[in-house]
């Protein structure tokens, strides 16, 4: 009983994309067979690879590239490798082009604050902070009120300890998100800085082996008083600063949401402050990476805001993926290569995807189920290729998690043909789903 349930927690936290590490390129930026957790599409990857080069040599600012593949090709997968190469220093922000319509804000405000999210600002600093190892942890959970399935933290107590003292504090939900975000338990130590709330995490204390995927910093139990000033440097993004100048400046912050318009005058003052720090040698720019899927969704206003935004000295790297070959560019009556107006396209890098063969398929199924601790029959493998073949690769691999839990009904450790075959029947992918609603749409018209 107990392992099924821890299992099935494990299982949750496998996102689509956690098997992959990098881009598993060797010295000369040539793309291993297998690397990273890719396999195959070598070309796409070794492309990614020389615009790893240029981002990290800061020879990329304001300029952009396009994934263009089919649907399941790995454009997101080679998006999610390109940050893990940049290292967790260099902004990557990952949005689906629909996210930027929302009745909150204004689509190009929400543009324009994605892209802010994706310029990392590193500051040297000294900051009130709280510093300890992590000995008690509670949370006050309630229900999301978007989900109410979901339970988020409302509140949350925690007792840091140094060498010398130990002190407890309560914390309100910004706070203990972040804590549940970052998976803060207890004999992580860890800082907190008293005047933003940001919560990073140093290290965990002891030798003791956790099964995590990452590979964590072994640290000590801090000495001195759990509250000290701390000379550290910490990268934080200009959408940061200006959530925190817009908290600031205005008597409503109390009401303040995290979704707001932010104004001009603002975002103004924040850059001129960070040109200041620039110059007084305190901070650094660090262009990261916007990360847009779907980017047939945008429309002719957001990309003019997006082209006139690259130009700035403060603009991310941005990358752009497509699975749409000519397309109508939203809100023209103009086609395009990919829905993409052709000024933009004159400032893109493409990289194409190419569909998959059955033995890549099969390696990428194969490579999959190893690194979510699942077992699998000859018959299941191939029978899961097929279907990647036939149907969609993504199909195939989200048939993997309800294929395991038959395999467990039947009180067996290995996921067989039939466990396949039943998960098949009971999920169907895009295409047949889709298919079935316009058979429908039509017989209730007629
Ligand atoms: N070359 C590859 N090697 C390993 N896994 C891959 C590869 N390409 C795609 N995947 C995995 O297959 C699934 C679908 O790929 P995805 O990146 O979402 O495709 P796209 O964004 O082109 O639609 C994801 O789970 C992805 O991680
Ligand atoms: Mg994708």
């Amino acid at each position: 009983m107990e392992e099924i349930r821890e299992l099935a927690t494990k299982f949750e936290r496998y996102s689509a994309h956690s098997h992959i590490t990098g881009l598993g390129l060797d010295d000369s930026l040539n793309a291993r067979e297998i690397g990273g957790g890719l396999v195959g599409q070598k070309k796409a990857r070794e492309a990614a690879g020389i615009i790893v080069r240029l981002i990290k040599e800061g020879k990329m600012a304001g300029r952009g590239i396009l994934i263009a593949g089919p649907p399941g090709t790995g454009k997101t997968a080679i998006a999610v490798a390109i940050s893990k190469e940049l290292g967790k220093d260099i902004p990557f922000v990952q949005v689906s082009a629909s996210e930027f319509y929302s009745s909150e804000m204004k689509k190009t405000e929400a543009l324009y604050q994605t892209m802010r999210k994706a310029i990392g600002v590193r500051i040297r600093d000294t900051r009130r902070v709280l510093e300890g190892e992590v000995v008690e942890l509670d949370y006050s959970m309630v229900p999301n009120p978007y989900n109410p399935t979901q339970k988020i933290p409302e509140s949350a107590r925690i007792t840091l300890a140094t060498k010398k003292e130990k002190r407890s504090f309560s914390v309100g939900n910004r706070i203990a998100m972040q804590f549940m975000y970052s998976g803060i338990s207890e004999g992580d130590v860890i800082i907190i800085d008293k005047e933003t709330g940001r919560v990073t995490k140093a290290g965990r204390t002891g030798s003791e082996k956790r099964y995590d995927i990452d590979v964590e910093e072994i640290v000590e139990r801090p000495d001195g008083s759990v509250e000290k000033d701390k000379e550290y440097t910490y990268v934080v993004s200009l959408h940061d600063l200006d959530e925190a100048r817009a908290r600031r400046s205005t008597i409503f912050s109390l009401f303040t949401s995290e979704s707001r318009e932010i104004d001009n005058e603002i975002r103004q003052a924040v850059d001129e402050q960070v040109k200041e720090w620039i110059e007084q040698g305190i901070a650094e720019l660090i262009p990261g990476v916007l990360f847009i899927d779907e980017t047939h969704l945008m429309d002719i206003e957001l990309f003019a805001f997006m082209n006139r935004a690259m130009e700035s000295e403060m603009a991310p790297i941005i990358i752009l993926a497509s699975n749409r070959g000519f397309a109508r560019i939203r809100g023209t009556d103009d086609t395009s290569p990919h829905g993409v107006p052709l000024d933009l396209l004159d400032r893109l890098l493409i990289i194409t995807t190419e569909p998959y063969s059955r033995e890549e398929i099969r390696l990428i199924i194969e490579t999959r189920s190893a690194e979510m601790g699942l077992l699998l029959d000859q018959g299941a493998i191939d029978k899961l290729t097929e279907i990647g073949y036939k149907n969609s690769l993504r199909y195939a691999i989200q048939l993997l998690a309800p294929a395991n839990e038959l395999a467990k009904i039947r009180n067996s450790g290995k996921i067989e043909i039939v466990d396949v075959e039943r998960a098949e029947s009971l999920f169907v992918d895009v295409s047949k789903s889709s298919a079935y609603l316009k058979e429908w749409e039509k017989k209730m018209l007629t």
